[in-house]
């Protein structure tokens, strides 16, 4: 897999990219997200939750939280732990100013984690899930086996990710958006311009589909269903474990 880093110049290894990158997009990450996606992945993120809601897990571990907006829609589980880590400081500020104005300080815990070297013991969580982060790890391999140890036996994980669309005009249009709309939105609005470009650049080159199933299926994951949204623009993969 080809590694594609934010920040061409730099000898910073990924992960120290990543983190300074999401640090810098931290205070507008919300607002570019749904301009982007034009308000679709909030559709997405509830598809998640119904699946989380079947699920019924009573705690859950969400990777690379972010700003929290997983973590917070959660809270419409019966789950009576949330745990959302994150190498973004920046990122986790934000999350954190939201957990408190919605008085989910008690049920949500925001932690500085890496999903490559996690703190918690082996079978701790019956649900992990990670949204849009996992084509930003250093090393997927070694972060879905950690994820796979920490999940408990029967668990749940629930992935959510950009793919490409496989319809041929639905291709060429997301292919359109992403070389040259993606990068624009970044060059207007945000102060990072690298960002955009790298978030584009990542979507294209990160497998998808049957190829990613294929990795998690490698690294253990079991019952693994790929569950493409609006064509494939993102997919949702769900997986257990034996
Ligand atoms: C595109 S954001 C997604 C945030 C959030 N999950 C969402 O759905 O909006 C990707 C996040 O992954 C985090 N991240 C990247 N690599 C990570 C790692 N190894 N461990 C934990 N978080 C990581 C970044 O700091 C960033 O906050």
């Amino acid at each position: 897999m080809k590694e594609i880093k934010p920040y061409h110049k730099s000898e910073d290894g990924k992960k120290e990219q990543i983190r300074t990158m999401f640090d810098n997009v931290s205070g507008n990450y919300d607002r570019l997200n749904r301009l982007i996606t034009f308000g679709m992945d909030l559709k997405w993120r509830k598809n998640v939750l119904k699946i989380l809601q079947k699920a019924d897990p009573s705690n859950i571990l969400d990777i690379a939280t972010g700003t929290g907006d997983m973590a917070i829609l959660y809270s419409k589980t019966n789950a009576k732990q949330i745990v959302g880590v994150d190498i973004s400081t920046g990122m986790l500020d934000v999350a954190r100013t939201k957990v408190t104005q919605r008085k989910l300080n008690d049920l949500i815990e925001l932690k500085v984690g890496d999903a490559e070297n996690l703190e918690f013991e082996d079978n701790s969580f019956e649900a992990v899930t990670i949204s849009y982060g996992i084509r930003n790890f250093e090393n997927l391999r070694k972060g879905m086996s950690e994820i796979l140890r920490v999940l408990k036996p029967k668990g749940t994980l629930v992935v959510l990710e950009t793919s490409v669309p496989e319809n041929f005009i639905l291709r060429q249009g997301f292919l359109f958006y992403n070389r040259l709309i993606l990068p624009l939105w970044g060059k207007l609005f945000s102060k990072d311009k690298k960002a955009y470009s790298y978030l584009s650049d990542s979507s294209l080159h990160f497998p998808y589909g049957k190829e990613l199933k294929k990795i998690f299926e490698e690294i253990g994951f079991v019952e693994v269903k790929v569950m493409p949204q609006m064509g494939g623009i993102s997919s949702i993969y769900s997986a257990s474990k034996n």
